[in-house]
């Protein structure tokens, strides 16, 4: 199994929209995936029209329940968010081993979650304690960073509060770290033949950490508004010769980010 999780300090950089068409990419090439939401804005959890409030990810955190795995159909399944996890994050402030309250829940459900080949989990623009508990339960941590000088600084703001993380979040007497996520970048909406996209294109090139680049499409903008997965349009007929070429490229890409 392995857990991804999709974070950037920064907003509207594309985590949801990331997490909803990989999930849903690697879904359709027949893995078992299950998609966690730990945002309180609950944009994945409404892209699939989910208004519970009942059985969410917070109950993990405030013991308030059982956190419920929905299948939303063959080969994924989705732990939905609630609009309450910031005001849960705040409570967790003065709680011991706050940062490993889903690593815990992990290891207690264990028998369930090996049913799973990947977890995709999107995450608030932020390095709260709750995106932090997510970090700490993931193999990678996917960030999509946007061509902008914002974009640059919250790669390496990023950078520094992982490294802070690892350094933190420790097993006292073997001082091994319980945090072991490799970072990856994903550039994201690079707009085509403008000078300032090669120059981002270059930058990120340079890091070893940059996994995927890809380009600002109106059709991945449609995927989120409608619903539906970049996976399901590839079989649509009509599809313009760009997009068919988009969505090659992103098959591609894909399959580079599920290795
Ligand atoms: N490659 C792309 N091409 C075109 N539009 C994109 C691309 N990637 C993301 N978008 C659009 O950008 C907007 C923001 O994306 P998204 O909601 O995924 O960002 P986010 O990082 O989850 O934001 P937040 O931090 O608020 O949760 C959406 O409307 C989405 O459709
Ligand atoms: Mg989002």
């Amino acid at each position: 199994m392995k857990i991804i999780t999709f974070s950037a300090i920064k907003g509207g950089v594309g985590k949801t929209t990331l997490t909803f068409n990989f999930g849903e990419w690697l879904s359709a090439k027949g893995n078992n995936v299950l998609l966690i939401d730990s945002d309180h804005q609950c944009s994945l959890t409404q892209t699939y029209d989910i208004y519970t409030t009942e059985g969410t990810i917070a109950s993990i955190f405030d013991k308030s329940g059982e956190a419920k795995i929905i299948e939303l159909h063959k080969n994924l399944s989705l732990i939905p968010a609630s609009m309450d996890l910031d005001s849960v994050n705040n409570e967790l402030q003065t709680k011991p081993n706050k940062e490993l309250l889903m690593y815990m829940w992990v290891a207690d459900h264990y028998n369930k979650l090996k049913e799973f080949d990947y977890i995709i989990i999107d995450t608030h623009p932020d390095f709260s304690t709750i995106t932090q508990n997510m970090i700490a339960i993931s193999d990678f941590v996917f960030s999509p960073i946007e061509p902008s000088e914002y974009g640059f600084i919250s790669k390496t703001t990023l950078e520094l509060r992982l490294k802070q993380l690892k350094d933190e979040v420790i097993n006292v007497q073997t001082r091994e770290s319980f945090v072991t996520a490799e970072l990856k970048f994903i550039g994201n909406r690079i707009k085509s033949n403008t000078k300032s996209s090669k120059e981002f294109v270059e930058k990120m090139m340079e890091d070893s950490k940059t996994i995927a680049m890809i380009p600002e499409r109106e059709v991945v903008n449609k995927s989120t508004l409608d619903h539906e997965p970049l996976v399901e349009m590839e079989g649509e007929t009509g599809l313009s010769k760009s997009n068919k070429e988009f969505l090659s490229k992103i098959d591609k890409v894909f399959e580079k980010m599920s290795k």
